[in-house]
């Protein structure tokens, strides 16, 4: 089956399933799946009943397609997912955003943890993407173009709304909550950056930088979605002193950020 069909076909397996008539799509990252106990849920389906859907392979990022209501406002939501480094090609990491599309979404809302590599951000800050760096070894949109999913050569110059990123702004301000703004840089991982790499990626203009996101912005973007992108800083790489990182503290520091988040993520929908 090609890529469209498969999307039709998947798309239609969860039409079934989803009340109300969703036009926000929430991807949560590592240890931010907390968000889930703020919705009314409605559908609750597992990644491995939804055709077409791998299932995801690692500690942390449970899989649960979700939809209901989130503040009032319907929502669909994925709670885990795919990653580059799993062994997954790139049509296989975004296919759950060509599937939000294709089920109705209009704005896409990503969350993720990050490592800081501006040396004046600390632990649990919250950064709103202003903006990305593609170093992905494969580009998502590599492959002969299907005009109907998107134009072959789309611009970046807005990937995260700018409109979205001032709400979100006012949000954090009236509820007093501190976010950065930033620039994100992803690169496919496994391994955590080496101290140079953390200083190279300051250097070329990163704020965090993490292992997601932009494949899925840029596909978002390819299908016309708004996109709008939150990370929580979970480690700073850049330091005097040698750092150390394992995927327990980043978890960790994600779940202590995580409330933060789901309040800034839970206002901001009602204003979209
Ligand atoms: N680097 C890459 N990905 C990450 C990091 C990091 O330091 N922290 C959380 N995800």
């Amino acid at each position: 089956m090609n890529l469209f069909d498969k999307i039709q076909a998947t798309a239609a397996f969860i039409r079934e399933k989803v009340t109300g008539n969703p036009k926000i799509g929430i991807i949560l990252g590592s240890g931010l799946g907390g968000l889930i106990d703020l919705v009314d849920i409605e559908t609750e389906i597992l990644y491995e009943d939804i055709p077409n859907f791998p299932v995801s392979t690692v500690k942390g990022h449970s899989g649960h397609f979700v939809s209901g209501k989130l503040s009032g406002v319907d929502v669909i939501l994925m709670s885990g997912r795919f990653h580059y480094y799993e062994g997954y090609g790139m049509e296989v990491v975004t296919f759950p955003v060509r599937v939000m599309k294709a089920l109705g979404v209009e704005t896409l809302i990503l969350s993720n943890a990050a490592g800081g590599t501006n040396p004046g951000f600390a632990i649990g800050d919250l950064m709103i993407l202003k903006d990305h760096i593609n170093l992905f070894p494969e580009h998502p949109l590599r492959g002969p173009n299907d005009d109907r999913l998107g134009t072959r050569f789309p611009d970046m110059g807005q990937t995260y709304d700018h409109q979205l990123i001032e709400v979100a702004k006012s949000i954090a301000a009236e509820k007093g909550i501190i976010v950065r703004s930033g620039i994100y840089i992803g690169l496919q991982g496994p391994t955590f950056e080496t101290p140079a790499e953390y200083r190279w990626l300051h250097t070329i203009g990163g704020d965090a930088v993490g292992m997601s996101t932009v494949p899925e912005a840029i596909v978002a973007r390819h299908g016309g979605m708004k996109v709008f992108a939150l990370s929580v800083i979970t480690d700073i790489g850049i330091s005097d002193e040698p750092v150390f990182i394992t995927h327990e503290e980043v978890l960790e520091a994600a779940n202590l950020a995580a409330p933060k988040m789901a309040s800034l993520v839970a206002a901001l929908v009602t204003r979209i």
